[in-house]
């Protein structure tokens, strides 16, 4: 979850890396840093803080062909200059995405040897482990490849060699690329970082060493060198440029429902659910069980699916965090579909879930948006969400086009387990097409009106969201996202268990938004936010019941007619209103403290 960049060719290159390192900063800010080859000898500058603090730190005569750099979120060691990458230990000076998990060994053993650490790092102990091999053995391939045999763990390096123009780099289960541009070669976590330079890359698979220089790429594997193919980038530049908007967040809530019908439209052929161009016609033959594994929002889209597979289509469905499934595999009958979702299709505990599914003999399908990526390509079949790249660090678009494919997913199942007609999956997939970006792109234009809800509670401590069925799995979206960007204290409840325990916590003023879609369930949800109302909270009721009587200090009306328009619109207002309460408090909001998009550790 840190960022890694590299440059070596025949332009300066630090412009280039802090450039990149901005462009990475999703994957961690608490420090950053870069190291240039300069008269032989790498010279690092680095910095606790974001990279616009290593910008000022740089020297105009800071002139080279050849440097790294590193976007780092704290695994070990506290956030300062000195754990902040790259690490140099005598002639080798490396930056590093992952977590040496023996590195207490490592260093131990060394440290017997005489060498001395500077830092707290995991990283250090594989900077000396490389430094004592290649001094050893005198070839950077040789020091590295002995290095990694005693490494454990996961890892993407990009490394330095005293007096050496060029990039070794090195990766298992963190992602790498190599950039093949005009003036010279790249390496990076992620194309997004290279796209102002280059849209072609390679990305190296684990086991693999690469050396970039100015003028080639060699990559090896077990085998020796193999032919590079490179591989031209969808993404393009514009997408990650903030159009005018104050924020990555508001701009990527603008573009849900675009993104929804992109993600869409290829695969509804005459109105109908089709993955006959990414899975094979037998796929779904003989699932008698679907289980999702995903982390944070992801999980919450998941079990939004799972909701909308049981509803529509009767197979039985379950949404599990990734983090604990691993290590605790529920018990299950044979036939069970295992579907991994992941925006980033890189973060480590859904990757090791999906391992672990595989491993028990289930079919597995990913959900995923960055293309090439690890869940993205281990899973048996992927599915892609057309989200586009993804910046502010909490999900907004990502997690729409995640739903949204669920539920295409869901019709398609209904439709072949005969458990709708061909019509109704029809009218379904048109108004998911077509009235849900609708529904997305009219409720944004009520801004002012969460605007003002905000202004109500933003300086507040703790709120609670409360909903039954999918309005409960909005609910945890909405309080996820209100606790991220605002560090509002926020929790879902199922609306009618809040009174069996937490509503003690509900005093005069606490803020309480019902979610209420289901017509079946109108009255009774109005009653839950009115139980709260009777203890002194300032409730708030977000409400498809256009014909509601409801008390609630706050009516927000959801004026839709079908549950997946109601579903987006709720969300979108619920967005708006996390949105703007960070806003109030003066939060920075595409970067919430202590986070990071990619979660490449477990
Ligand atoms: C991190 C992000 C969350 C995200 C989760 C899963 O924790 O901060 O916003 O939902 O990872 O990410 P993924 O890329 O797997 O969807």
């Amino acid at each position: 979850m840190c960022g890694i960049i590299g440059y070596v060719g025949n332009d300066n290159a630090a412009p280039k890396i802090v450039k990149g390192l901005s462009l990475l900063e999703y994957r961690g800010y608490d420090s950053a840093g870069i190291a240039f080859l300069k008269d032989g000898a790498a010279r690092i500058v680095k910095t606790s803080g974001r990279v616009d603090s290593l910008r000022e730190k740089l020297l105009k005569s800071d002139k080279s062909y050849c440097a790294i750099g590193h976007t780092r979120w704290a695994t070990h060691g506290p956030v300062n200059d000195v754990n902040a990458h790259p690490h140099k230990s005598g002639n080798v000076t490396l930056v590093h995405n992952g977590i040496i998990e023996n590195y207490i060994e490592i260093k131990n053993e060394l440290q017997t040897q005489g060498v001395v650490f500077k830092s707290s790092t995991d990283t250090e102990a594989a900077s000396a482990l490389i430094n004592k091999y290649y001094n050893e053995l005198g070839s950077e391939k040789d020091a590295i490849k002995k290095a990694l045999f005693e490494i454990k763990g996961s890892y993407a390096f990009a490394i330095m060699f005293k007096g050496k123009e060029e990039i070794w780099v090195a990766k298992k289960e963190s992602s790498l690329i190599i950039g093949y541009g005009n003036d010279g070669f790249y390496v990076s976590s992620d194309i997004i970082a290279l796209l102002p330079f280059t849209d072609t890359y390679y990305v190296v698979n684990d086991g693999e060493i690469a050396r970039i220089s100015s003028d080639s790429a060699i990559v090896f594997d077990t085998n020796g060198e193999k032919e590079i193919h490179w591989q031209k980038s969808e993404q393009d530049e514009q997408n990650i440029q903030k159009d005018g908007y104050d924020h990555f967040m508001l701009k990527e809530m603008h573009e849900q429902a675009s993104a929804i019908y992109n993600t869409i439209s290829v695969r509804a052929k005459k109105e109908m659910p089709d993955f006959s161009d990414e899975l094979a016609s037998d796929f779904f033959d003989g699932t008698e069980r679907i289980e999702f594994v995903a982390c944070g929002s992801a999980m919450h889209a998941s079990l939004a699916g799972a909701g909308f597979i049981e509803q529509l289509a009767k197979i039985p469905s379950n949404a599990y965090i990734a983090s604990e499934y691993r290590y605790s595999v529920p018990a299950f009958k044979k036939n069970t579909l295992t579907i991994a979702v992941s925006q980033s299709g890189e973060t480590a505990d859904t990757l090791g879930a999906l391992r672990e599914a595989k491993r028990i003999g289930n079919k597995t399908l990913a959900i995923v948006n960055a293309r090439e990526t690890a869940i993205a390509k281990e899973a048996d079949a992927c599915l892609y969400t057309y989200a586009g790249p993804e910046i502010a660090v909490a999900t907004t678009k990502g997690y729409a086009t995640q739903v949204a494919l669920i539920y295409l997913i869901a019709i398609y199942l209904a439709n072949k387990n005969a458990q709708i007609n061909a019509h109704i999956a029809q009218v379904l997939t048109d108004t998911l097409l077509n009235s849900v970006p609708k529904a997305i792109n009219e409720t944004m234009l009520r801004e002012n009106e969460m605007k003002s809800i905000a202004r109500r509670i933003f300086d507040l401590d703790n709120l609670f969201y409360i909903g039954r069925g999918v309005d409960y799995y909005i609910s945890m979206e909405a309080a996820l996202k209100l606790k991220e960007i605002s560090y509002i204290h926020a929790q879902a409840y199922p609306s009618a268990e809040l009174k069996h325990g937490t509503i003690s916590l509900v005093e005069k003023s606490t803020p309480v938004v019902a979610i209420s879609t289901n017509e079946q369930l109108y009255s009774k949800t109005e009653s839950n936010l009115l139980e709260t109302k009777s203890r002194g909270a300032y409730t708030i009721l977000i409400t498809s019941n256009i014909k509601t009587a409801s008390e609630a200090d706050a009516l927000i009306f959801v004026p839709y007619q079908s549950a997946i328009e109601r579903f987006f619109c709720s969300l979108t207002l619920t967005q708006m209103i996390a949105y703007y309460a960070a806003f109030f408090r003066g939060c920075d909001i595409d970067k919430p403290r202590n986070l990071a998009k990619s979660v490449t550790v477990e």
